[in-house]
């Protein structure tokens, strides 16, 4: 593929910041810096393709003072250095998640009614039943996570669960949070009837006669939200520890936040979260993984007065990164905005949640100050009409290093994908939704559109776009290597052949975007991540490269779960991998040397 091009046009950038630091640094240390930790006998996988491997490693105050061969590293070594032997194992750098929403995916791992991966409309109803019945009347019953596609398709309606829920109002999101489902006593309690219209960007699902069936997607969901009880600041907390432990057992250590901000909710709520939960997280030494914050796009002015206050980084642990908004919706609540109407619903060509022009402004605003711009678009419209705005906002503010963002970038026309290219602009994907989205595609779009236009990694790198993976969590899991394996393979479950085979990444390929590209779209602040760049990573259990990851019959397999065994004792199973990072490094060289 044109590897040695997109390497090249990564490699000066990365070289010049991840090793000439270290270089530099380097020459000055030589004689008086000594390590506190040298990482000796590993595998540890640079990603730099002109040394993709080194066998050690130093720390020093947590932060990278080289990576490199011993030979040329034990000059670091002291005696107050703590050696570690990993005994040849591979070490990969911490995964970056470029998109999800931290907080909900703690919440959810809370929530009172779990609706991920119900198969049946019996399961989903018998679910609520429970929740119901564990509730004094009156008592809001609030849950989500639910996907119709699993069920063969058929939207939930209020009349599913009213015989159930009498007393108690009923709020259960789409898994995309796109969409979701009232009972009727909700409906009646937000005073949603025939007559109330459809707000801009949004649309109460209806019965022939009118009468609203429950369901209300994107912008129409402000009918509803403002009488849901909100998670108190408690909860909030709990949601990001128990988040941010839940990722690095996936051996994830740095994430894009992108909030609790979706259409028809408060754009409060994001600035609610910095203040309530990452402030107090920062300041009480609750955070373990490193997070970049984006606020909401109309909310930029507000963000723009902070930065210019306290700058980008807030901490090692915390950092301000952008704005974003919403142009439409999701494929699966058939609000992704698209030239041609649904296949399964030929009136409807999905929704623009926003007014174009404002966000024209503010997004020119927005780059005008400085700030980073990420735009969540699924139809090829919305991607093509974010184009258009990314282009005439940089032609009007002139050139520079800029990285416009756009989320999820899923549906693309004929020829777009060559505009991420050319234009700069960052597609920050998420692979593993095409395993949930490669049947329901065909459904929603027909064959032909579908296998045309559809989650097109190949066709964006081959046009030296920036891919950066996302898990959109809690949408899909927050696992990194699912991402790897479904942008590699493209397999669906239960299929037996890859969807689109064309456009299938290389495992190099994905590797690249999965570990090292992901870095990219974190933009102002990069070189104080940089400078950790190796420093969080992933211990994994496995020795030999060739057998952690290998294609067979095009199927990847990842070895990545195992028991170490050190010394000839066995550790306990670490859920994964384990995770070398600040606060853990100790506890590892605990384990290894007990
Ligand atoms: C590390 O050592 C190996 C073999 O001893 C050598 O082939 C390789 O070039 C060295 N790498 C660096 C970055 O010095
Ligand atoms: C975050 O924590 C750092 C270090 O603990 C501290 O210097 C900084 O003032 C904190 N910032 C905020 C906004 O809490
Ligand atoms: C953009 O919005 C600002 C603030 O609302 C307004 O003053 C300005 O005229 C708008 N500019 C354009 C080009 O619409
Ligand atoms: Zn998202």
């Amino acid at each position: 593929m044109n590897k040695p091009l997109l390497l090249s046009s990564f490699l000066v950038f990365i070289l010049s910041i991840l090793l000439l630091p270290h270089l530099s640094k380097w020459s000055k240390l030589k004689v008086a810096e000594v390590a506190d930790l040298l990482v000796t006998n590993a595998f540890i996988y640079t990603s730099d393709p002109s040394f993709p491997f080194a066998n050690s490693m130093a720390i020093k105050n947590g932060r990278i003072l080289g990576v490199g061969n011993y030979s040329v590293l034990q000059e670091l070594e002291g005696s107050t250095t703590h050696k570690l032997n990993l005994e040849g194992k591979i070490v990969v750098p911490g995964f970056i998640d470029s998109h999800l929403h931290l907080l909900y995916g703690g919440l959810q791992q809370m929530m009172q009614v779990e609706l991920h991966g119900v198969r049946t409309k019996q399961e989903f109803v018998m679910k609520i039943e429970a929740a119901v019945k564990s509730k004094r009347e009156g008592i809001w019953v609030v849950g989500g996570g639910w996907n119709n596609d699993l069920w063969g398709g058929e939207l939930p309606m209020a009349n599913w669960i009213d015989d159930i829920s009498p007393q108690n109002p009923v709020w259960l999101s789409r898994m995309d949070g796109h969409m979701g489902l009232a009972n009727s006593l909700a409906i009646k309690m937000a005073g949603i009837t025939k007559e109330t219209k459809d707000p801009l960007g949004g649309t109460i699902v209806r019965w022939a006669d009118g009468e609203p069936t429950g369901l209300l997607i994107d912008a129409a969901k402000k009918f509803i939200l403002p009488s849901v009880p909100e998670p108190t600041i408690d909860e909030r907390r709990e949601a990001l520890l128990r988040a941010s432990n839940y990722a690095l057992t996936k051996g994830v250590t740095t994430v894009v936040d992108m909030g609790r901000y979706v259409p028809g909710s408060s754009a409060e709520l994001p600035w609610e979260d910095f203040t309530d939960v990452y402030k107090w997280a920062n300041t009480s030494g609750n955070m373990i993984i490193r997070v970049c914050l984006f606020f909401p796009l109309e909310t930029w002015s507000r963000l723009y007065d902070l930065v210019q206050k306290t700058g980008h980084v807030v901490s090692q642990w915390l950092y301000l990164g952008g704005v974003k908004a919403f142009l439409d919706g999701s494929l699966g609540s058939n609000s992704a905005l698209f030239y041609e109407p649904y296949a399964d619903d030929p009136d409807s060509y999905g929704l623009q949640v926003v007014d174009l022009d404002d966000l024209i402004n503010m997004t020119a605003l927005s780059d005008k100050s400085g700030l980073q711009v990420a735009i969540h678009a699924i139809g090829d419209m919305a991607n093509d009409l974010i184009l258009d705005v990314y282009d005439s906002v940089a032609s009007e503010n002139g050139e520079r290093d800029r990285r416009l963002r756009i989320e999820h970038a899923q549906h693309l026309a004929p020829g777009s994908a060559t505009r991420f290219g050319k234009q700069g602009v960052v597609a920050s994907v998420q692979p593993v939704h095409l395993l949930d989205d490669a049947i329901s595609a065909e459904k929603k779009l027909g064959k032909e559109r579908a296998e045309h236009g559809s989650y097109l990694f190949h066709s964006l790198l081959a046009s030296h776009s920036l891919l950066a993976f996302g898990s959109d969590w809690p949408v899909a899991d927050i696992d990194p290597l699912n991402n790897i394996r479904a942008a590699v393979t493209r397999i669906p479950p239960a299929w037996e052949t890859p969807w689109i085979p064309s456009e299938c990444l290389t495992l190099n390929n994905a590797l690249d975007a999965g570990i090292r590209a992901s870095y990219m779209p974190i933009f102002h602040g990069l070189q104080e991540f940089s400078v950790t760049f190796l420093f969080d990573c992933v211990v994994t259990c496995q020795y030999l490269w060739q057998d952690h990851l290998r294609i067979e019959r095009g199927n990847l397999w990842m070895n990545w779960k195992g028991i170490e065994r050190v010394n000839g004792r066995q550790l306990p199973p670490m859920g994964g991998s384990m995770i070398l990072c600040h606060r853990r490094i100790y506890k590892v060289v605990d384990l290894l040397t007990c």
